[in-house]
């Protein structure tokens, strides 16, 4: 499988450095963030310098911050910012020293609020003024860093950054729900269980062939992350409050530091800055394809809610997977597999939503835009959560092979093998179809399974029976025999599972 890669040097140390112990900061700095979360702040916020008198009533700052939930993006908003304030020093609007001082104390503020010491302001709207402004405080030439950059190009690199680190901790989980996927498959490579359409028994397949259909479906969604990554992975910055700016920044220098680069380790960034701090395309996308995986794991959690009901039977989750009823001391529920199936709502909600938000807006930045983050963030939390318990659900499932094998072995599921049969003695198949028909309706109308017919009862629908035509209903023969590219045939089974068993190693 080919792998997501990108990033410099420049990335990858900042990004190791500022990743130092991050469990356990978000739950710190979320408490810290709420404790201030009510606290005003007597001075104006930095976007109210200069054109306002004084600051926002509590009520208008509580309606309009953000920071209660963009502070996440901290770790890309500093990075951000420390390649702006390089790139500045290089082109002579900061002097070396200045950045350099404003790199340090942008360095220090990460620290903190990875220590969860920092105190975020909800009077200060959101993670970038927080950022800005404590930058400010600890180091005054902070005042000149946000010379030819607004918040607008802001907001759309650090979510272009953040949502970039998700996709790739994303498609790992992926390809380890697959490998789960391919693990069950292989374990139960002999058994066959009934295939259904219109939910009703069709023709046999091996369970391996069923389950790897879903490995299938996780492929392209891993595709679909692919494809989307060298959009996201573009850099906006330099794209101004929409029309750019009159310095004469690096945009190639920042994209470069920042790994916003294609596969041959180019540059690449926005060509309109109009567009550029209006699109949210990059997030609507990441939406679909999480509906889309939501729908996949949808329909697998249903699958597996069947054969765990008494009615089918075929598998058994184990008791962690599952939850009990308050009421029927009975009851075993596969709840796991319920919720992922309810998420996949959610997802669908969330794309909804931000289509919906998108829709009426006129260029460029608007402030609705702000409402983007939550249906964002909601969607790459929870399609994580989700693939990550189905995965871990997938590896505490035990296949009931003699429940399977009893349901497998309904000789109606090779009522289409035996107009093959008929097909190869050189029958036009409408007619074959029609009298192996005559054939089910017979046994069904003198009670005998299809199997259990004799030769003289067969000879009675069609002459074309010989009888050779009852080792139809051989079902280890029939499946050796399906073994065109793509079908559940015996070897072309085996080879689809080794193929898969390479892909995911
Ligand atoms: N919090 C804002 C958002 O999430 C950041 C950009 C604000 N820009 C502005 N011009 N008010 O979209």
């Amino acid at each position: 499988m080919r792998k997501l890669r990108y990033g410099c040097l420049h990335v990858k140390v900042l990004a190791t450095y500022l990743s130092l112990k991050i469990v356990g900061f978000w739950f710190e700095t979320f408490t810290a963030c709420r404790k201030t979360f009510f606290r005003m702040n007597k001075k104006s916020p930095l976007s109210r310098s200069g054109r306002f008198k004084g600051g926002v009533g509590e009520d208008v700052s509580r309606f309009t911050e953000s920071i209660s939930f963009d502070q996440r993006l901290w770790r890309h908003d500093i990075l951000g910012s420390i390649a702006h304030a390089t790139m500045l020093g290089s082109i002579g609007v900061l002097s070396k020293a200045e950045a350099k001082r404003i790199v340090k104390a942008l360095e220090s503020i990460g620290e903190d609020i990875e220590k969860g010491s920092f105190e975020w302001d909800t009077t200060l709207e959101d993670v970038h003024m927080n950022i800005e402004s404590e930058l400010t405080r600890r180091e005054p030439a902070g005042a000149k860093l946000h010379a030819g950059r607004s918040r607008n190009d802001q907001v759309a690199l650090d979510m272009r950054m953040w949502l970039r680190d998700e996709i790739v901790e994303l498609d790992v989980e992926i390809s380890n729900l697959q490998k789960a996927i391919v693990d069950l498959a292989i374990e139960n490579d002999q058994v066959v269980i009934p295939g259904y359409t219109h939910l009703q028994r069709a023709q046999p397949v091996y369970i391996s062939h069923h389950l790897l259909a879903y490995v299938e479906m996780f492929a392209r969604d891993h595709e679909r992350l692919l494809d989307a990554f060298s959009r996201i992975n573009v850099c906006p910055l330099g794209s101004g409050a929409l029309a750019g700016s009159t310095l004469a920044l690096d945009r190639k220098q920042v994209a470069s530091f920042l790994g916003f680069e294609d596969a041959k380790g180019r540059p690449v960034v926005t060509q309109n800055s109009m567009d550029a701090v209006s699109d949210r395309d990059f997030a609507v996308e990441f939406c679909f394809i999480a509906s889309m995986t939501g729908v996949h794991l949808s329909r697998l959690a249903e699958d597996l809610i069947l054969w765990s009901s008494s009615e089918f039977d075929f598998i058994q989750i184990s008791d962690e997977y599952t939850t009990g009823s308050s009421l029927m001391p009975q009851k075993k529920n596969p709840d796991i597999a319920e919720i992922a199936r309810g998420k996949s709502g959610r997802l669908v909600g969330n794309l909804v939503s931000l289509l919906t938000l998108l829709k009426g807006l006129p260029m460029t930045y608007n402030r609705d835009l702000q409402e983007d983050k939550e249906r964002l963030f909601d969607s790459v939390d929870t399609i994580r959560s989700t693939i990550r318990l189905m995965a871990a659900m997938m590896s505490n499932i035990a296949v009931k092979a003699e429940n399977c094998k009893n349901a497998a072995s309904d000789p109606n599921l090779l009522a289409t093998d035996l107009t093959d049969y008929l097909v190869e003695r050189k029958v036009p198949f409408r007619e074959a179809h029609h009298i192996v028909g005559a054939l089910v309706a017979l046994a069904e109308k003198i009670d005998k399974p299809l199997n259990l017919l004799n030769i003289k009862e067969m000879e009675g629908v069609s002459k074309k029976f010989k009888a050779d035509a009852l080792d139809v209903f051989d079902l280890k023969k029939a499946l050796d025999k399906r073994n065109i590219t793509g079908s559940p045939g015996t070897k072309e089974v085996k080879k689809q599972l080794r193929s898969w068993l390479k892909r995911l190693a």
